[in-house]
């Protein structure tokens, strides 16, 4: 995978298909400690030791149309490359972490990507799951959540074009500003 924007919808995506109702996506550039770190928490229905122990195995999937999952095991893959690890925790019935690190000035760590317009992307496609987005730049950090903006938005919906391009503005911004 190209860019880590990807990495983060594909795991997101997988907290989306647990059924999960709150999904917390935390990005962390850490560039004094040199490290990159993403991490996705979910209410989910959790993952069964058995499938745990080889998930990142390419071969494990619940998937029915084909039988190789890969969103984890590409995410590993990047990780271990980039002389950092992947490390994910669940219980079932109650939802799963996935923890992930590469070392930030790594040659081989792949680009943030459009991370704006992914978090809009399954903000807007998942209305009724509420996700927080924490994205840090050392010690500056920013917190979104939907439950927050529908708050703010009251009666107007998320997908709406002006909600949509006001968010986009700010979630640009706001990422602008945790570097100065
Ligand atoms: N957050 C989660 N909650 C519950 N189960 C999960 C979660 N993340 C992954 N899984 C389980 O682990 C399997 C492997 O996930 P992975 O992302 O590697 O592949 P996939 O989602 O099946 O396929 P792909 O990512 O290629 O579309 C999933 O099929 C699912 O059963
Ligand atoms: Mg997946």
């Amino acid at each position: 995978m190209k860019e880590l924007s990807m990495h983060i919808l594909d795991i997101a995506t997988n907290s989306v298909r647990a059924g999960a109702s709150r999904i917390l996506i935390t990005v962390s550039e850490d560039v004094i400690n040199n490290e990159f770190r993403f991490d996705i928490e979910d209410n989910g229905k959790g993952i069964p030791d058995d499938i745990l122990d080889t998930i990142k195995n390419p071969f494990t999937t619940s998937r029915t149309l084909r039988k190789v999952g890969l969103g984890i095991p590409l995410l590993d893959e990047n990780c271990r490359l980039c002389d950092g690890f992947l490390e994910i925790t669940s219980k079932v019935g109650k939802g799963t972490t996935l923890k992930s690190m590469m070392v930030y000035n790594h040659i081989d760590r792949p680009p943030m990507g459009d991370i704006v317009n992914t978090i809009i992307g399954l903000m807007t496609s998942n209305e009724t799951i509420d996700i927080g987005y924490k994205h840090c730049y050392n010690d500056n950090c920013f917190e979104i959540s939907t439950k927050d903006l529908q708050e703010e938005l009251e009666d107007v919906p998320l997908t709406s074009v002006s909600v949509i391009q006001w968010l986009r503005a700010f979630l640009a911004e706001s990422l602008e500003e945790l570097r100065v």
